[in-house]
């Protein structure tokens, strides 16, 4: 596309705005190198053919109801679920389900979800997007120790200032925020990866007035789509390469897998490679990577004539509509994308791809294009409002490199994670201008905030960092700025990198507010 970078500045708003979305994306030669960040672990067992399974959706949590207060009741447990079928595996889960059951909050009303841990390590809730108060983010050491524990639980990571509960926990979320996709994963600190590969994921949907009145696709036509990757040992059991498998004491990976740990399944919303029946009209789908550490992008075959429209990423709605033939997606990420399934004849088969996966993991989900049906949807020019954040308001530029260890650990500007230090420290409603910088390839997500991206390289935003995002997918020798501001809440709060292994292996920091 030779006027790449003038369309997608247009696409962006960062220039005239007038006219309909234009299309980016297309394959981006320099990635095809470094497709992998991890190292593939084989399953044990024959998998399954693909698209036989119906796609699940996970169910809506119902709130007490309470003034402007919903409760909500989660507990944490081991539970046997089928993955594959006829293949008996053990999870842990909220509710005893992956994906947890999806919490659906209106945008203003506090949302409180109590949290109990009948697992038998501790745990910490995060709400990843959640603009939360520092005491419910769930800091890592912030522990929810299991019913009957005995404090305090012996901690790698000594820290005063933690707070820890014995069998429960209640997260209050005030959610003064735009509608969005979030998610709920366990934090717990040095086994973040093994938790949720083990099933400790979750929807959180936030609506609010604006969204509710644009006729965009909802109802059973609005559908969150959680991709991850996983591997399974021959007794159907998931494979994680834990140094300590009761995940107790030791963190982190064996050796090989310290780049990040990759299957060679993939489950959507929690059925392997699944299908879905759907009418010959708009769909929305609310897409979220919540993989350790593998990145996908992602095609349709045959294309959608009218291609991948994405109306949304991490915090919300984009301005206007942009239109993608593939879109990439890093792990902790959201895409909000609108798929029109009138462009295709009835009984056509519409397959998901992933264009960075080899074998198995090239294939994600099919579409049956079933019946044609009335569409009452609409898909406007205009979506939403957003504020741009002014460079000149920032009150400091910092620099930020993430970078490997001689030990295998990941380190951000030379160091290791240490819950005593403030790597960062800003005042309350600060703006501020991030540079990051890497020689790998890592996913950077920033608690508390949304950010914007205010360049890639020498150039604008690329095609997949429009709007206010929270996860920003730093490739190797990139370098990418953002612009936040750290409004409301004071606290200790996280930025880190999003590939599970990376973060359990110190890749995080202290961001210290107010
Ligand atoms: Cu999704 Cu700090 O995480
Ligand atoms: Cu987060
Ligand atoms: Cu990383």
């Amino acid at each position: 596309m030779g006027s790449s970078r003038h369309s997608r500045r247009r696409v962006l708003g960062l220039g005239a705005a007038a006219g309909a979305a234009a299309v980016v994306g297309g394959t981006v030669p320099w990635l095809a190198s470094t497709d992998e960040t991890g190292r593939l672990q084989p399953s044990g067992l024959p998998l399954p053919a693909h698209f036989r399974v119906p796609l699940p959706v996970p169910p809506v949590l119902r709130p007490e109801r309470n003034g402007d207060v919903d409760r909500y009741e989660i507990t944490q447990r081991v539970a046997t679920v089928e993955f594959l079928p006829g293949v008996p595996t053990t999870i842990w889960g909220y509710d005893g389900r992956f994906p947890g059951p999806t919490i659906v909050s209106r945008s203003g009303r506090t949302t409180v979800v109590n949290h109990r841990n009948e697992l038998p390590v501790p745990t910490a809730v995060h709400l990843h997007g959640g603009h939360t108060p520092a005491d419910s983010d769930g800091y890592p050491t912030d522990l929810v120790l299991p019913t009957g524990a005995a404090a305090p639980y012996p901690a790698s990571h000594p820290d005063p200032e933690a707070h820890t509960t014995i069998g429960a926990r209640e997260y209050r979320y005030p959610l003064q925020q735009r509608a969005a996709t979030l998610w709920y994963h366990d934090h717990r600190m040095d086994f973040t990866g093994p938790s949720i590969w083990r099933g400790l994921a979750g929807f959180h949907l936030v609506r609010d007035a604006e969204e509710l009145a644009l006729p965009l696709p909802d109802g059973d036509r609005d559908i969150p789509l959680m991709i991850v990757d996983r591997s399974f040992a021959s007794d159907g059991s998931l494979l994680y390469p834990s140094l300590d498998r009761a995940l107790h004491h030791r963190p982190g990976t064996t050796e090989r897998y310290r780049q990040g740990v990759l299957g060679d399944v993939i489950l959507v919303n929690g059925a392997a490679w699944p299908a879905l029946e759907v009418d010959a009209v708009r769909y929305r789908f609310r897409l979220l990577n919540a993989s350790n550490a593998r990145r996908y992008r992602l095609s349709l075959d045959p294309p959608a004539p009218g291609g991948i429209v994405q109306i949304g990423s991490d915090g919300g709605l984009l301005e206007r509509p942009v239109r993608h033939t593939v879109l990439d997606i890093a792990p902790g990420e959201r895409f909000d994308v609108v798929i029109d399934f009138g462009g295709y004849p009835v009984g056509q088969a519409v397959t998901v791809r992933n264009l960075l996966g080899a074998g198995s993991t090239r294939d994600v989900v099919r579409f049956h294009v079933a019946r044609k049906a009335v569409d009452e949807s609409g898909l406007p020019d205009r979506l939403s409002t957003v504020e741009r954040l002014d460079p000149r308001s920032a009150r400091r530029t910092r620099n930020l490199v993430f970078g490997n260890a001689q030990d295998h650990t990941w380190t951000i500007n030379g160091h290791h994670f240490s819950t005593a230090r403030a790597d960062i420290t800003t005042a309350l409603g600060d703006v501020e201008i991030w540079r990051f910088a890497t020689d790998f390839h890592h996913p950077i997500h920033l608690h508390l905030v949304h950010f914007q991206v205010l360049a890639r390289n020498s150039t604008g935003p690329g095609a997949y960092d429009g709007g206010w995002k929270d996860t920003v997918n730093l490739r190797p020798a990139e370098r990418i700025s953002v612009i936040a501001r750290f409004s409301d809440y004071p606290g200790r709060y996280l930025f880190h990198c999003h590939n599970l292994e990376h973060e359990d292996m110190a890749m995080m920091a202290n961001v210290r507010v107010g």
